[in-house]
């Protein structure tokens, strides 16, 4: 049976992703080729100084450069290549499904239309699901510091683009907008068919997580973290087997963990809860795939049976079809019975 690093183990092992932002994976050097480009400035003179203001105290001071950034996307093909780079990334990962969120109010907002994003970052996904066969979903995200109304009129404009969009998400800052803020349109999205997923209690509170279940009806709940401060709530989502996105790196860069080691990663497993591990904003917190997997693989010495769980969770929490979800399972579970790894190679 082949030994492999950790890291190989981890880059091998076949996954899916479930919570990256597509704008989170726009890459400094990129960003700079992008703007200039665009003949737009970037408030940063260079990507090293840019790189220096990846320090983040919380979700905010993150948010205000993560728009600056995406604010010198423009065209079709600018979404497009953002798209490319991030699948070029994860491929080599063994990511074989990923499921993006986007922000279209982020860019519509700025005069850009929503049909450039959509078919600029469809355009990319499509292109590799036909050369290399990794398979794909599209959420689109409403952004919860903007009101009900401009979500609603995301809805409409996103209406000639459904076929493309299996679902609606909630992102952005998230204390002192709870989901209840957008339960109406979150209930016109389900009337017409989109699946719903919103970011809670990774600084809300864990009500912010009962009304994502409650209001919005949620199939799953990107973070969750603080969901085990309840403990009822906790026996809720493992019952309903209700899928939890974690973001490790994210995590600890946006100080929602204040050390990989605390990182609540192995709790959640041990209380049956369906958690997986995603990127988030892989550009901005430190890696992608990988580089999250070792991450809480290292501080919390996970098991082999418990990174191979996170795998396996990663396809059942996904909106694949369930023949699929089983097909990918299988490749899970065929990869960690004829592999292995050494902790501390
Ligand atoms: N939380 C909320 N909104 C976001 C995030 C996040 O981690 N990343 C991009 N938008
Ligand atoms: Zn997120």
């Amino acid at each position: 049976m082949p030994v492999l690093s950790l890291r190989e183990f981890i880059r091998k092992i076949p996954k899916a992703e479930l919570h990256i932002h597509i704008e989170g994976s726009f890459e400094p050097e990129q960003m700079f080729t992008i703007a200039g480009r665009n003949q737009l400035t970037l408030p940063f003179t260079s990507v090293d100084e840019l790189k220096k203001a990846y320090e983040f105290n919380n979700l905010q001071e993150f948010l205000d450069i993560y728009y600056a950034g995406a604010g010198v996307l423009v065209t079709e093909l600018d979404f497009f290549e953002l798209t490319q780079a991030y699948l070029r990334k994860i491929r080599e990962e063994n990511v074989l499904h990923t499921e993006i969120f986007f922000d279209p109010q982020t860019h519509t907002e700025r005069g850009i239309a929503f049909e450039t994003v959509i078919n600029g970052i469809r355009r990319a996904l499509e292109e590799e699901n036909q050369s290399s066969g990794m398979s794909y979903r599209i959420i689109l995200c409403f952004l919860r510091h903007l009101d009900e109304d401009s979500a609603f009129r995301m809805l409409e404009m996103a209406a000639p683009f459904k076929e493309w969009i299996t679902g609606v998400g909630l992102d952005s800052s998230e204390v002192s907008n709870p989901p209840s803020k957008f339960a109406q349109v979150f209930e016109k999205a389900r009337e017409e068919g989109y699946l719903t997923v919103a970011h809670a209690g990774e600084e809300g509170p864990p009500a912010y997580v009962r009304e994502a279940l409650d209001l919005l009806k949620v199939s799953r709940i990107d973070h969750g973290n603080r969901s085990l401060e309840d403990e009822a709530l906790v026996m809720e989502l493992a019952e309903r087997k209700i899928p939890l996105t974690v973001c490790p790196l994210s995590n600890l860069k946006l100080r929602v963990v204040e050390d990989m080691k605390n990182h609540p990663m192995k709790i959640m497993l041990e209380k049956g809860l369906s958690a997986t591990v995603n990127s988030d904003d892989p550009a901005y917190f430190g890696g992608y795939m990988t580089e999250n997997f070792l991450a809480v693989s290292t501080a919390l010495s996970l098991s082999q049976a418990e990174i191979t769980q996170l795998c396996v969770n990663s396809f059942l929490a996904s909106f694949l079809d369930s023949d699929t979800k089983e097909t990918m399972i299988q490749k899970v579970l065929d990869f960690s019975n004829t592999h292995s790894f050494m902790m501390d190679s």
